[in-house]
């Protein structure tokens, strides 16, 4: 490593390899997307842009770090031999992709240990909207900023006055249980927001732009680097019960001051119960 601080190291190169990937999305956006594939359902769509940024993404980073993994949303993963593993979203958002809604992004994320949320250690991670040229960054015990400034959360207190926001998975079960939940917490909080982007949600916690997210069922490529994000700016990050990691079971992030409130409100709209699909 060329740094004598293996974070910053590790950030630059995020940094770096995201930006670089989301110039090329953006720019074969504006060329027009297609859909090349269906995955988990008929609304889970994967475009060419999505494998071609993310074999762009592979590239750069097994050039630059050849020992560490990949755990890529559209690859077959490659296993590290170094004990680090680079998490990746070549487009998260892919859907406001398709759609050119601005709110889409490039997410970059090197975990120490098992590529596993459950056990993982964030060393690094960057999040990319090129569109809005936003380049989120953070390393552990770093902190976070956006485009060079540092970010703070809210200081936001009382859930009811509290701008939240959630995603939907793609199964139509899964679907209907999370509407079922948005129900139960719509006259809890000031409003909801579903941007359709993971990441972002995570980067909107970190910037104050958001006091709270939450969702369930979300892949490891959808929080690795807004999570780390997020916590760096302050946030309270992991699942729905205190000390729990974020992860597919749950993923809360939230300013501290409305943490434990959102918590409960969720709790109690069964936030965390079946169905377990999507
Ligand atoms: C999706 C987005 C969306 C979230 C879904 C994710 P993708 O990621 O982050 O906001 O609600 O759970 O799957 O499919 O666009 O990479």
């Amino acid at each position: 490593m060329n740094s004598s601080d293996p974070g910053q190291e590790l950030r630059r190169i995020a940094v770096e390899v995201a930006s670089a990937a989301a110039a090329q999305a953006a720019g074969w956006r504006t060329r027009g997307v297609e859909v090349s594939a269906l995955k988990s359902s008929p609304t889970d769509i994967v475009t060419a842009a999505d494998q071609a940024t993310e074999a762009y993404i592979s590239e750069r980073l097994l050039a630059a770090r050849p020992a560490d993994g990949i755990l890529g949303e559209e690859g077959d993963g490659i296993a590290s031999s170094s004990g680090l593993t680079w998490v990746v979203d070549p487009i998260d958002g892919t859907v406001n992709y398709l759609y050119d809604i601005p709110a889409w992004a490039v997410s970059v994320a090197v975990v120490e240990g098992d590529p596993d949320p459950a056990t993982w250690r964030t060393l690094a991670g960057c999040v990319v909207n090129p569109v809005t040229q936003e380049v989120y960054a953070a390393s552990a015990d770093g902190g976070a900023t956006l485009n060079g400034r540092a970010l703070r959360v809210s200081d936001r207190a009382d859930l009811a006055s509290a701008l939240v926001a959630t995603g939907f998975g793609y199964a139509a079960t899964r679907r209907r249980h999370q509407a079922e939940v948005v129900l139960s917490m719509i006259t809890q909080v000031r409003d909801i927001r579903r941007m359709g982007a993971a990441s972002l949600d995570l980067c909107g916690v970190a910037a104050g732009r958001l006091d709270g997210y939450w969702e369930r069922g979300l892949q490891p490529w959808d929080h690795a680097a807004g999570a780390l994000i997020a916590r760096e700016a302050g946030a309270v990050v992991g699942g729905l019960a205190p000390d729990s990691r974020e992860g597919a079971a749950m993923t809360v992030a939230a300013t501290p001051g409305i943490t434990a409130a959102l918590r409960a409100a969720l709790s109690e709209a069964g936030a965390h119960l079946p169905p377990s699909d999507g």
